[in-house]
């Protein structure tokens, strides 16, 4: 596959592959057993695999100080690269201590398994509140965000990663499209314009309607949903998978709609999010990326519009990636159909839209969500998940 085909170049230019080659992946498995270990959590490991796979491209590896400082105080690499969240491991000073710069350090999934090497180029500290204030925007310990970062270790250890070996998804491996098959799809289907929708939710009437706004005028939907750590009370990726699988066989055109994985951990940034969800969806091979109501938002954090206000803070050229900005969208008595306020005069008692809070509730107690806001089919899955 030549990159010139795609229809948008990755981040930075290039697809960054950091799989071990099977020589590689040979030294290791020999020098693993006299390596120092860090074990690595959910968020970092999928960090690891999304560097690997080139989702988090110009990235090989976890952030040096200098592009850390810069993506926390301006959203952008050293080198000027728009990119907005820190994409760090953080360690204790205990396990920092004996690491040595220059070395090869192993790391491990939560489990124990050896899953990936790191090249220790740096150890540096850095400040927790104002990664905190810059990036999610608050200092409390509340925002989900937030509490990783006062959770984790004070030092941040840097340097390029390998993945070991691609695993299948123990869940969803028919649905693991890594950067460079999603590309290929693409270019096979013969698709130069791709929205990418970022979800954490099942897809109710609003999600598939601004979805459809945006299928009208493009040439494909890359369904994205993100299955890496999420907070305990969003609905589980299984859940939520089957729910994805009922829509697209019965309310999406299979010739027009991809429906893929995003490895990725949930940061809940908000507006910041939103811009590094668009830029891995770049690296995914989209041209353009749905931004609606407080995309990656959690409580009342963010302003409802401020993650699509944060990409006028860059030159378009510079993402790359057109962001497909939706207002708050719902379904509306008056005009008997989904609208927003653009397109329907309706009153606020004609609208009708549900908090991700009010239908857990719901759910919860057996209640089906009315048709208007999430298709039956999905609404029952819900329920029997909820139930079960
Ligand atoms: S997110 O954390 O992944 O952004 P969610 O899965 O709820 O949360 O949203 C997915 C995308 O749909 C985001 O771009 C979000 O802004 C958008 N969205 C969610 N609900 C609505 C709505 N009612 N109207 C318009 N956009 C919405």
């Amino acid at each position: 596959m030549s990159q010139q085909k795609d229809a948008i170049a990755p981040h930075g230019g290039e697809l960054i592959n950091r799989i071990a080659s099977p020589e590689q992946r040979q030294e290791f498995l020999e020098k693993a057993d006299f390596l120092p270990v860090v074990q690595l959590d959910e968020r970092t490991l999928s960090d690891l695999e999304m560097i690997a796979i080139g989702g988090f491209s110009p990235l090989t590896g976890f952030m040096e100080q200098a592009d850390y400082e810069t993506v926390v105080s301006d959203m952008r690499l050293s080198n000027g690269l728009p990119w907005s969240v820190p994409i760090t491991l953080s360690v204790t000073q205990e396990v920092a201590t004996p690491l040595v710069e220059g070395n090869l350090i192993r790391l491990d999934s939560p489990s124990g398994k050896f899953v990936g090497v790191l090249k220790l180029t740096q150890k540096y500290t850095y400040d927790k509140e104002k990664e905190a204030l810059n990036v999610y925007g608050t200092t409390e310990d509340k925002h989900p965000g937030v509490k990783v970062v006062y959770e984790q270790g004070p030092i941040n250890l840097a340097g390029p990663v390998w993945l070991l070996e691609r695993d299948d998804h123990p869940l969803f491996p028919q649905y693991q499209l890594d950067p460079a098959v999603s590309r290929a799809l693409f270019w096979e289907r013969g698709w130069k314009t791709i929205v990418g929708f970022q979800t954490r939710n099942p897809i109710h009437r609003a999600h598939e309607y601004i979805q459809k706004c945006a299928l009208e005028t493009v040439d494909g939907l890359f369904l994205h949903p993100l299955v890496g750590a999420t907070k305990s009370d969003d609905i589980p990726a299984d859940v939520r998978m089957r729910c994805y699988e009922i829509l697209m066989s019965g309310y999406y055109p299979k010739d027009r709609v991809i429906l893929a994985i995003n490895p990725a951990a949930m940061r809940y940034a908000g507006p910041r999010e939103a811009i590094f969800h668009a830029l891995v969806r770049k690296n995914y091979g989209c041209t353009h990326f749905i931004v609606g109501r407080d995309h990656a938002g959690v409580g009342d954090y963010y302003g409802t519009y401020d993650a699509q206000h944060i990409f006028e803070e860059f030159e378009p050229s510079e993402l790359g990636i057109i962001p497909m900005k939706f207002e708050h969208a719902f379904y509306c008595t008056l005009t008997k159909g989904m609208a927003t306020s653009k397109t329907s005069p309706s009153k606020p008692d004609q609208r009708i839209h549900l908090s991700g809070t009010k239908v857990r509730e719901m759910l919860r107690r057996g209640e089906m969500p009315p048709p208007e806001f999430s298709r039956p089919e999905v609404a029952a899955e819900l329920v029997k998940a909820m139930q079960g």
